[in-house]
């Protein structure tokens, strides 16, 4: 059997489509790097983790490994650990404050597709694990176009693409969204938000918005939602530098309480029950993606 038929043998036994458990998979993502993600990914999880959901926060950045800074922990093990060292998903988990638990990608990704069957078999049923102990996960992905991180946006249902107001960040958010539908495949029930961050207030936020929106139905037939903005706050800086999060360090900074709309605007968007991805159909996702290539 050729590496192909292995692959697809191993995904038709592993995908039961959107089972009861699946967690809701939201992938963060930007064309310009530095815009904000991991910062976004982080804060968002502490907010969700206050209105009671269980979060896990994946750092799919490789070689950067973003969560890890931001927290000022770090992790022991990598999903390399997983694949190679009979790990399971909860012994790679790394614990960071409210009980929210993030994942280090390592170099796990690219590894995926020299896997034999056994291998890739065994990580889809331990991402699966993850899927019943998650309600969400957060997948914070690197800057830019490059396959992985397109990867990523093109299997997940719900990709929240973060700019800022320079107009590199905004032109390379359009590239992201043109690569992406350049590269084929479905993408009419992907839900995309847009976030405008270090914005100067609502009417730039939505300015920017309107903007890109106009031009990524016009010419990609794309529609983006508006899921709101960030200000630029030096607080977020200053937690930066003290590596915890802003939302834990200063929690009733502008930006902490922003990020407390952001997450309820999130949240009033959740999919019907029963419906969510999850992560272990999100990788089916990209194995599928690499068979078609
Ligand atoms: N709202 C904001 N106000 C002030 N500074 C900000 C804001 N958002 C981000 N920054 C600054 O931008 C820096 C980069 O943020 P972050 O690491 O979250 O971006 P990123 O998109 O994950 O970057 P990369 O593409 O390298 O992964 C932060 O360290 C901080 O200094
Ligand atoms: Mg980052």
């Amino acid at each position: 059997m050729d590496q192909a038929s292995k692959l697809r043998n191993i995904i038709k036994s592993n995908q039961v489509n959107y089972r009861k458990n699946d967690a809701r998979v939201i992938t963060v993502t930007s064309g310009k790097g530095g815009v904000g993600k991991s910062n976004v990914s982080v804060n968002l999880a502490i907010n969700f983790r206050r209105q009671g959901k269980r979060v896990v926060i994946f750092d799919a950045d490789f070689g950067l490994a973003n969560i890890e800074i931001i927290f000022g922990i770090s992790p022991k093990y990598t999903m390399f650990d997983m694949i190679y060292n009979n790990m399971s998903i909860t012994d790679i988990l790394t614990s960071a404050p409210f009980g929210i638990e993030f994942i280090s990608g390592g170099n796990g990704i690219q590894e995926l597709i020299s896997l034999s069957k056994s291998q890739l078999d065994f990580m889809i049923s331990r991402l699966y694990d993850l899927d019943c102990l998650a309600d969400i996960i957060i997948i914070d992905t690197g800057a830019g176009i490059s396959d992985t991180v397109l990867d990523f946006v093109a299997a997940s249902d719900e990709v929240l693409l973060v700019t800022t107001p320079e107009p590199t960040a905004i032109t390379d958010a359009y590239s992201t969204l043109k690569t992406l539908k350049n590269r084929g495949g479905d993408n009419k029930n992907k839900q995309i938000h847009l976030l405008v961050n270090k914005a100067s207030g609502e009417a730039e936020g939505n300015e920017i918005y309107k903007k890109l929106n106009k031009v990524t139905e016009r010419f990609l037939g794309i529609q983006l939602n508006n899921i709101g903005y960030l200000p630029y706050d030096k607080t977020l800086e200053k937690a930066v530098i003290e590596q915890k999060p802003v939302s834990m360090l200063y929690p009733r900074s502008n930006i902490s309480k922003a990020f407390e709309s952001l997450a309820d605007n999130m949240l009033g968007k959740d999919t019907e029950k029963g419906k969510n991805l999850g992560l272990s159909n999100l990788f089916s996702n990209i194995l599928k993606m690499k068979i078609v290539k």
